[in-house]
């Protein structure tokens, strides 16, 4: 349906997508789109702490290496996904039930370690992720939450140990539902001002970006407007947008739908465009085909068609919506 390539529109930001190792290897149709058709790569889930850290001694960096190699192969820029994460810390860490004290030692050892290794090669990194409710809470589960007087503090600190160790990495607070929670928006915007009055590094916020086509785009555009004016760096980082609202596994995707998801991604698009230069880094979808998306493996079943290739690495029309947007 088009022969223009977005990654060619857009050169003030990269355009990313989350890739598995497994795919890249095994699939050729997946291999050839992610690299002919984007710029940087994020993992879905490989440089997550329980893929790397086996043991408090061992880690297993094959699939980042690799990862990391493949984006250099082909003149990617790499987005580390994610240091802290409540979901991600491994159970052998867990069940050690460490004091504060002990926890924060570990957590200092593996942020040098991993990000130290990258140094120069993963430009920047989701130092945490998740840690707030949509009312700018805590998240209880969040295994800090419980550890620390003052988690905060301590997240600060990890972002100070992640810029000790790549100096010239951008650093970046990352979570969901950004836009549509103005609690958790100004939970995230008062902890970058904290760390910058600390002097502690953090140089973007990440918006996943995790939508549907019934999403109000009155609410994405006053909310997406509210974080734009934290004055950092803005990623959305893990977009994609739900087609099948009936909620049933019996959803037949139709044309209508498919263009109201087109006019979801050009109304994003127009909008990321339109914020100061500086403050532009990625726009990145959360995989790159309808066929291999999150939302099939972990939801009820229901096929979303969410990204922006059908399950024929075809372009849908949300992908001449995004580069709509960028006209
Ligand atoms: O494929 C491997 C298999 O080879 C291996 O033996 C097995 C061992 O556990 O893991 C399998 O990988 C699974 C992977 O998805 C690939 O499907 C992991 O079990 C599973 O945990 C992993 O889930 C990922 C999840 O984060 C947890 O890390 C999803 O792919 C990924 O889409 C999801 O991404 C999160 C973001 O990080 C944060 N925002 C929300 C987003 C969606 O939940």
């Amino acid at each position: 349906i088009t022969t223009q390539k977005i990654k060619d529109l857009t050169t003030t930001f990269k355009f990313g997508a989350a890739v598995k190792t497994a795919n890249l290897k095994s699939e050729s149709a997946y291999d050839n789109t992610f690299k002919g058709e984007y710029n940087q790569l994020s993992a879905e889930f490989e440089m997550k702490m329980n893929f790397i850290w086996n043991s408090e001694t061992s880690y297993n960096f094959t699939n980042v290496d690799y990862l990391v190699n493949y984006a250099q192969q082909n003149n990617m820029t790499v987005h580390g996904h994610t240091l802290l994460w409540y979901q991600s810390f491994p159970d052998w860490f867990k069940n050690a039930n460490y004091d504060s004290v002990a926890f924060e030692s570990k957590v200092k050892v593996y942020i040098e370690t991993v990000v130290g290794r990258y140094k120069g090669k993963i430009k920047s990194w989701d130092v945490a992720n998740e840690i707030f409710n949509d009312d700018g809470t805590m998240r209880i589960e969040s295994q800090i939450q419980g550890k620390f007087k003052d988690p905060i503090g301590f997240v600060g600190r990890c972002f100070k140990y992640a810029a000790i160790a790549d100096p010239d990495a951008k650093l970046f607070y990352n979570d969901y539902n950004v836009v549509l929670a103005a609690g958790k928006r100004t939970a995230m915007k008062n902890m970058a001002i904290r760390f910058k009055n600390a002097g502690i590094p953090i140089h973007g916020l990440g918006e996943q970006f995790h939508y549907r086509i019934s999403t109000s785009q009155t609410q994405i555009n006053s909310g997406f407007a509210d974080l734009v004016s934290s004055g950092l760096l803005i990623h959305l980082s893990e977009i994609d947008c739900k087609v099948n609202t009936t909620n049933s596994p019996t959803y037949v995707v139709n044309s209508t739908d498919l263009q109201k998801q087109s006019d979801f991604f050009k109304n994003i698009v127009k909008l990321y465009n339109a914020i100061p230069g500086n403050q532009k880094f990625a726009m990145t979808t959360w995989g790159i085909t309808d066929k291999n998306t999150w939302l099939r493996d972990s939801g009820n079943g229901n096929k979303e068609y969410p990204l922006l290739f059908d399950e024929n690495y075809g372009k849908k029309p949300a992908y001449v919506g995004f580069l709509d947007g960028l006209k």
